[in-house]
């Protein structure tokens, strides 16, 4: 799929006949069996500038499927791999096609764990969930502190980490705008789900009444701003998005009187190292036991349908696109 601007300054997405030449020189050619739909891509398919810079151009920061030709002695042809972040999908040609050619540094072989497609179930969004996870275990949240909340819950990353919390023996709050998507987050792992309001607090006060033990936050704005001020003393709260506003509007108290801790994810950068363990506990002690029901299958042919409907976000759990 590519996105186009035309001279009036629109953007389109359409499927198109490329040649592999087209590609960037890179080591590794990649034919491109799955992908998925992140908010990332269709930022950068509908022209979104920080995200990506040249047009036309074939988003997708998300791809599984086998070496067709290498340049690097680490990989072979009938190689299975994926590939997460770095730059894929934004300024260089990502999964929403039928090839990539990347870096090998870039490159993670297939977890014996996970099918192509299951690696592309997570994509970016299990991922992101995971990394967050992992910082908040590593600054000491357990299960035995309470509850844990969710907001976004039931889009890709939200309902990611709901489940693996869930796999994890954390209980779970499932914040949505959904209400009507509220028993599909119990069956994958949330122990309750409350609406958005609930977390969207207008009082005006530093400090609320504390709720949650520790939270992932994936909206950002004045949800991420109310999850901080109830997270009760020495709780977690990691943050990866801002569907709901980039912008953060809190005061110093729930830091230095609640000893909260605002913990940033970024999972574009994550080392390679890091990035290999995370995907070896995804394949095994953090797999949520019904992660094939977390996706719908599209085809490629389907994306320019499914842009609008996730900048909506009127999409839900993950979108994994069929390019094979
Ligand atoms: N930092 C990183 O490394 C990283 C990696 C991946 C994603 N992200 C970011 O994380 C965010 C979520 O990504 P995603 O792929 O999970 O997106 P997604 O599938 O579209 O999920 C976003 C969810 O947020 C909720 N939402 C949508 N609009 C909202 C609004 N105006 N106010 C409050 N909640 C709203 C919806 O869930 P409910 O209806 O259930 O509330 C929606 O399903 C995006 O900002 C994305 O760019 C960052």
């Amino acid at each position: 799929m590519v996105a186009r601007e035309s001279p009036d300054g629109r953007f389109s997405q359409k499927i198109e006949e490329r040649q592999v030449s087209d590609l960037p020189e890179n080591e590794v050619l990649i034919r491109v069996k799955y992908s998925g739909l992140n908010y990332k891509d269709a930022l950068s398919a509908s022209g979104n500038r920080g995200v990506t810079k040249k047009y036309p151009f074939q988003p997708g920061i998300d791809a599984s499927g086998i070496v067709e030709d290498s340049g690097n002695a680490l990989f072979r042809p009938g190689d299975e791999v994926l590939v997460t972040g770095y730059d894929l999908g934004m300024n260089t040609d990502g999964g929403f096609g039928e090839y990539i050619r990347v870096p090998a540094e870039w490159i993670v072989p297939r977890p014996q764990g996970l099918t192509l497609k299951a690696c592309m179930i997570y994509g970016t969004a299990g991922f992101t969930a995971a990394l967050g996870i992992d910082k908040m275990l590593r600054m000491g949240q357990t299960p035995g502190d309470g509850e844990v909340l969710v907001t976004g819950a039931s889009g890709g990353v939200g309902s990611l980490a709901v489940s693996i919390f869930s796999r994890l023996g954390f209980s779970v709050i499932a914040a949505t705008g959904k209400h009507e998507h509220s028993d599909h987050l119990m069956r994958i792992g949330a122990n309750r789900v409350i609406p958005r309001e609930a977390v969207d607090d207008d009082s005006g006060r530093p400090l609320l009444r504390t709720r949650w033990a520790g939270a992932y936050d994936t909206v950002g704005g004045n949800i991420l701003a109310t999850v901080i001020k109830a997270c009760k003393v020495h709780g977690s709260v990691a943050c990866c998005g801002n569907v709901r506003s980039y912008n953060l509007e809190t005061t110093i108290f729930p830091f230095i009187l609640n000893g909260v801790n605002l913990l940033g994810v970024n999972s574009a950068t994550c080392s390679m190292e890091h990035r290999r363990k995370l995907w070896d506990l995804l394949e095994d002690k953090w797999k949520p036991a019904h992660l094939d029901a977390m996706a719908k299958t599209i085809e490629l042919d389907d994306l320019p349908s499914y842009i609008p409907r996730i900048l909506e976000g009127k999409t839900t759990g993950r979108i994994v696109v069929n390019t094979g």
